[in-house]
């Protein structure tokens, strides 16, 4: 729009611009275009339904594909909020320090092109502030443990939320201030699942928040995919260096990137590269298939899904902490007849002794469970509880006769493989929510590849599924489940038990040889 404008036309364009952000964008914000340069931010549909959405809604999250136009579309917004809205306060947080400043500099450059009539005074203008005459600032910060303490409370924006770390904690710092009145826009790119951004989208599209989920997809990208309205754009690409074919441009750009990374950065796709570090698909369909039908016991520290049945035998594998409330103890009961988890203990406030004292009460009511504790410190005074003080018939041995397993950085990793096979086989039936929640916080650190629980997670749950699978696998070797035809239907286990096992199960007092584990197992 030229800048020889009448008085009249002056104030009309002011108004419209302070009531439509889609106007005042379209028709005064500049950009720099990779390709093209300094142009007029003409906004495609797509980021018009945006900026819609971001004036309807307090609480927004928005899942985006690569190079949408999103940053400048959020600095864009957050300029127009300021200029025609005093005394409000934006906040945008990034990933980085680099990407904090960027986004000022960009917002700098779009006021700085405004023309005069419409452009603000500055009264403060650094690397991460920018504040106007109107006393509404803009501050751009990189992500830090403190940083959602002092988020003011007008605006608080999340670019790739997805990558931003800590946000866990940023969020829960931030909420109470924003709650009060203040709207957040969250946006990313996807990065696996399990994340705070993943968590938040997922809950919105389930309308269990108060996020409003906005989708786009690359294909509303008229430099992605062919709109014949945007012919004039067209022939421009064609006469970049290097030209650039628009109906060439989703073949081309696969063929640049892995299956991973184009699912990911293009089509938004969740499970396509969780760094999970069981598949994403796979913990996505195991959710499915979770039961919050259960009893509670200990006062709620332990969940039945299943009575002991008789003639099953059952498994159970146990992570075992100090109990002052850092990490927790945790165990799994498994019926190795059919593999399906029927009871979960979890607490952070047990002491070792009353630890042992349920798992052996546990034991016992389950069939003489066989109970495989780890054997690393705590779990040391554990197993002398559990052999001396309670005197448990089952406690499992490891190849050196010992009770329990000494989980070493070597075992660990072994024992984790051995659980992601067994769960993506389908031997064992997860039932326990938490416990896939915990996987789904269960990654592959990208830069050492050590496998771990992400920031703030715990994997107390999981370290005790990787002991009751040990046993389960040892007990029932390669088996598939299947039915005895041997035995009556309703008492028979559904599943028969190779005769090949490492570990041989000893009484407190005595001890059974591995004719009498035989025995046990009805072979
Ligand atoms: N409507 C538009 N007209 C012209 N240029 C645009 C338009 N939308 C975005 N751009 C340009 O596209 C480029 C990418 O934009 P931007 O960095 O905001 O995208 P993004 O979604 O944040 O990307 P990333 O995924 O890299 O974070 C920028 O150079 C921006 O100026
Ligand atoms: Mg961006």
């Amino acid at each position: 729009m030229n800048d020889s404008l009448t008085a009249e036309q002056i104030i009309e364009n002011f108004k419209k611009c302070s009531k439509d952000p889609v106007f005042f964008i379209s028709n005064y914000i500049k950009v720099t275009h990779p390709k093209r340069g300094l142009v007029t931010f003409d906004l495609y549909p797509f980021q018009q339904r945006i900026l819609k959405d971001f004036s309807s809604h307090r609480f927004n999250i928005l899942r985006k594909f690569r190079q949408a136009g999103c940053t400048t579309l959020i600095a864009a917004f957050s300029l127009w909020l300021a200029m025609f809205n005093p005394y409000k306060t934006i906040a945008i947080l990034s990933k980085g320090e680099a990407e904090s400043t960027e986004i000022i500099e960009r917002i700098k450059l779009m006021h700085s092109e405004l023309p005069d009539w419409l452009k603000p005074k500055v009264l403060e203008d650094n690397k991460h502030t920018f504040k106007l005459e109107n006393k509404s600032v803009i501050k751009s910060k990189a992500s830090s443990k403190q940083a959602g303490r002092s988020i003011p409370g007008s605006l608080l924006i999340l670019d790739e939320a997805a990558f931003i770390e800590h946000i866990d904690t940023i969020w829960a710092a931030s909420y109470p201030i924003i709650s009060t009145g203040g709207s957040v826009i969250a946006l990313s790119t996807v990065n696996g699942i399990g994340n705070w951004f993943h968590k938040m989208y997922s809950e919105a599209i389930a309308k269990e928040n108060n996020f409003n989920a906005i989708d786009i997809t690359w294909k509303e990208h008229p430099e992605y995919f062919r709109h014949p309205e945007y012919q004039h754009l067209y022939d421009l690409m064609e006469k970049y260096d290097p030209p650039v074919n628009i109906d060439e441009w989703e073949k081309t750009t696969r063929a640049n990137l892995s299956l991973k990374q184009w699912l990911q950065e293009y089509e938004a796709n969740f499970l396509g590269t969780g760094e999970t570090y069981i598949d994403g698909e796979i913990l996505v369909q195991l959710k499915e298939e979770i039961s919050n039908d259960y009893k509670i016991k200990y006062n709620n520290r332990m969940r039945i899904w299943e009575d002991p049945v008789p003639y099953h035998d059952y498994a159970i594998g146990v992570d075992c902490s100090i109990g002052r409330q850092r990490d927790y103890s945790a165990f799994h009961i498994i019926d190795l007849y059919n593999g399906k988890q029927v009871a979960e203990f979890y607490s952070n406030r047990t002491p070792i002794n009353e630890f042992a004292k349920i798992i052996c009460d546990e034991g016992r009511l389950y069939n003489l469970a066989y109970v495989l504790p780890e054997r690393n410190t705590i779990g040391n005074n554990l197993i002398y509880f559990l052999k001396e003080t309670y005197e448990y018939e089952n406690l499992v041995m490891d190849d050196s006769r010992e009770i329990g397993v000494q989980v070493t950085q070597k075992n660990r990793e072994t024992m984790l493989a051995d659980m992601e096979h067994t769960i993506r086989t389908g031997r064992i039936k997860i039932a326990s929510e938490r416990l896939i929640e915990e996987l789904f916080t269960f990654v592959i650190d990208p830069d050492t590849g050590k496998i771990k629980a992400d920031n703030n997670c715990h994997d107390d749950l999981i370290m005790a599924l990787s002991l009751t699978v040990k046993v389960f696998n040892e007990l029932r070797g390669n088996s598939q489940i299947e039915k005895d035809s041997v035995m009556d239907n309703a008492m028979s286990p559904e599943a028969i038990f190779t005769s090949k096992y490492s570990y041989t199960a000893k009484t407190a007092t005595g001890g059974i040889s591995k004719e009498d584990l035989q025995w046990l197992l009805k072979n």
